[in-house]
């Protein structure tokens, strides 16, 4: 795993360059990535290139021994670009422009901007494409963020109609997908149909659905014509993206799948401050982070393509970004870079080289202050070095015995039609990733249409569209599948499943669902302990449940290999599905003391410490300790060796 940093030469007086770049490499770190905001400083004027600078900053970089992360800099089109081109700007739901100023300020439809991008792009290709020490590209920066996959632009609204009109046909198939009859909705043509932005109130779910497949393929098209370029120029060299974390605008695979290494952008602590995740349990992970959160972007982004991933920004400190932004406990930036380490990356990259004095991130730190000195993060950063170079030679990743099927259309159709405040797919499908890393289990996360065979247990926590191919492909993996609440309850234009619910899965598991219902806080079911909350499915089956709720009600049904989970459960109940499940396959079923988590790779198990207590782990893993200690402290991390 390359150690690497974001780093910014335009920010800084050249004077400065050489001794940033010494000590980058004395620290140990490889990879330096850069450019990814600079097109005013490559393109000052319309068509006049100033490699100059870039020129010199790559070679002081390549002296020092760096190799070099170029990324292509169309996150932030320059003034006169957009003063020339309006129409490059992105449009809110009433189709105003949105303004210069920050970044990310483009339509993905413009036609305009594909140009200008894909001129962009060439000229930086050509220029360094076949440079030795510029051994990896990043296209752009972060899709998406700052709201800008959807855009109600004229370039949008005419790509959607023709996307539409490639998809259905004729407009009479369009009218019935979408049961336009509903309210008066029927359309004579494509051209009569507007992205579903404006309404004065609910719009049509089926057309919403489809204006977020659109917008998410105008994404990945957009991807692939950088990636296009840059294999021209780069056929050597290592393409990435960098992703965020929780971020579900947009289908992560197709993209993945364009590029070589899925990488992404890991802030912990920011991430745990923006989530759903209350009070308390914020306050308690505070300088930590969610244990999962890293964890599940690890095995995510690894599943996203090519099973290559790694993270090109690590939180060095505090952000400036997130409603509050404490600073992590002492070691976490070290925890977290083993942690990518234990789950296969093959990077991680600090975000940023030294805090900027001035402009929207001067509150943001970096492995040094604006004061040019360390930061505290530089000396574990150099801690991870030293680690390291006590594993050995890394194993490539291994197929975990577990999976858990992540879909993001499933959460645009919950997300579309949420038919209770509380549901929400992401914190439903983190409840039962958490279940599963409770047992110390190492996890795949991967998309419905992934390869099943080898898997003992695969979870899918909540799949609305699911087909009949999909269900025989899951029975005959042979192994336990744990289905959660919605599954198989919509057609794949989000109608109701034939038959009702769960649809497609009926030919496994024979149970109907005549009737759903969410339930306002504060209202709760229990049955043998467990507390259902927020949504319950009420079941028609001559199957007995598992276990009946004092209300009468069935909870969980299950027949052969396939089970199902027909409420929003709480950790007890996800935690005795999945013991059941474990079980079932002649697997352990422990759970790790409050606060651990594990990941292996090759021969090496790590021990995490997310918890604020000590923790004595002496006996409970084999292998040789070759790092670390049996008491583990908060944020210490343990590696064991097997024999
Ligand atoms: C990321 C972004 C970086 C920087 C960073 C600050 O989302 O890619 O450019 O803004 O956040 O945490």
């Amino acid at each position: 795993m390359k150690l690497g940093v974001c780093y910014y030469p335009e920010h800084w007086p050249e004077r400065q360059w050489a001794e940033d770049a010494a000590r980058m490499k004395a620290l140990g770190l490889s990879l330096v990535r850069i450019g990814e905001f600079a097109w005013s400083r490559i393109e000052p004027q319309p068509g006049q290139y100033d490699w100059d600078w870039l020129d010199r900053a790559i070679a002081t970089l390549a002296q020092a021994g760096l190799e070099i992360c170029l990324g292509t800099p169309t996150a932030t089109p320059p003034k006169w670009l957009i003063d020339a081109h309006p129409d490059i700007l992105p449009c809110d739901a009433h189709g105003r422009p949105r303004t210069f100023g920050s970044r990310r300020h483009y339509s993905f439809s413009s036609k305009t901007y594909r140009r200008e991008s894909a001129r962009i792009v060439e000229a930086m290709a050509q220029r360094y494409g076949s440079h030795p020490a510029v051994t990896w590209w990043q296209t752009d920066n972060e899709y998406g963020c700052h709201n800008t996959v959807e855009s109600n632009d004229p370039d949008a609204r005419a790509a959607f109609r023709a996307w539409l009109a490639d998809l259905y046909g004729e407009i009479g198939a369009l009218n019935a997908a979408w049961g336009t009859v509903f309210w008066s909705q029927e359309y004579r043509s494509f051209d009569e149909v507007d992205p579903p932005l404006a309404t004065v109130t609910e719009p049509n779910p089926s057309h919403v659905l489809d204006w977020r497949c659109f917008s998410s393929d105008q994404v990945a098209d957009y991807n692939a014509m950088q990636v296009e370029i840059l294999r021209r120029y780069a056929p050597n060299a290592t393409l990435t993206h960098n992703f965020m974390g929780h971020f579900t605008e947009f289908d992560h695979y197709p993209v993945g799948a364009q590029v070589d290494v899925s990488t992404w952008d890991s802030y912990p602590l920011g991430f745990l401050e923006q989530a759903w995740w209350d009070n308390q349990t914020k306050l308690t992970h505070m300088r930590t982070g969610h244990p999962d959160f890293a964890a599940f972007h690890h095995d995510l982004y690894r599943g996203t393509g090519r099973g290559r991933f790694g993270v090109m920004e690590q939180q060095p400190g505090p952000v400036n970004w997130a409603r509050y932004n404490p600073a992590p406990l002492p070691g976490m930036v070290r925890l977290w870079s083993l942690e990518a380490y234990a789950h296969g990356a093959e990077l991680v990259s600090y975000f940023r080289w030294r805090q900027a004095p001035f402009a929207q991130e001067q509150m943001h730190a970096g492995l040094n202050r604006p004061d040019l000195s360390p930061d505290i993060a530089s000396a574990e950063a150099a801690a991870v070095i030293e680690d390291m170079a006590t594993f050995g030679a890394p194993a490539s990743p291994q197929k975990a015995k577990v999976a858990l099927v992540y879909d993001y259309e499933s959460h645009w159709v919950i997300e579309t039609q949420p038919q209770g405040k509380s549901f929400w797919h992401q914190e439903l499908v983190f409840l039962f990733y958490t279940a599963l890393r409770r047992f110390g289990l190492d996890v795949d996360i991967i998309p419905i249409d992934a390869d099943f065979s080898g898997y003992d247990l695969i979870t899918v926590p909540c799949q609305p569209m699911l087909n009949g191919g999909d269900v025989t492909r899951l029975i005959e993996s042979g192994a336990q599948v744990l289905f959660g609440p919605r599954t198989g309850s919509k057609t794949h234009t989000l109608q109701i499943a034939d038959g009702l619910a769960p649809g497609s899965l009926k030919k496994a598991l024979p149970i109907t669902i005549p009737r759903v219902e969410s339930l306002r806080p504060g209202h709760v079911e229990q049955a043998n302990g467990f507390t259902i909350s927020r949504w319950l499915e009420h079941v028609e089956s001559d199957l007995e449940p598992l276990w009946r709720l004092k209300s009468g009600h069935g909870l969980c049904y299950q027949s052969g290999a396939i089970t199902y989970l027909n409420a929003w459960p709480d950790t007890a109940l996800l935690e005795a599905l999945t013991a059941r499940l474990l079980t079932a396959k002649g697997l352990p079923a422990a759970i790790l003391p409050e606060g651990l988590r594990v990941r292996r790779r090759g021969d090496l198990t790590f021990v995490f410490n997310y918890g604020s207590k000590m923790q004595d782990i002496s006996g409970l893993f084999e292998g040789e300790c070759i790092r670390g200690d049996t008491m583990l402290a908060p944020a210490g991390v343990t590696v064991f060796r097997q024999s």
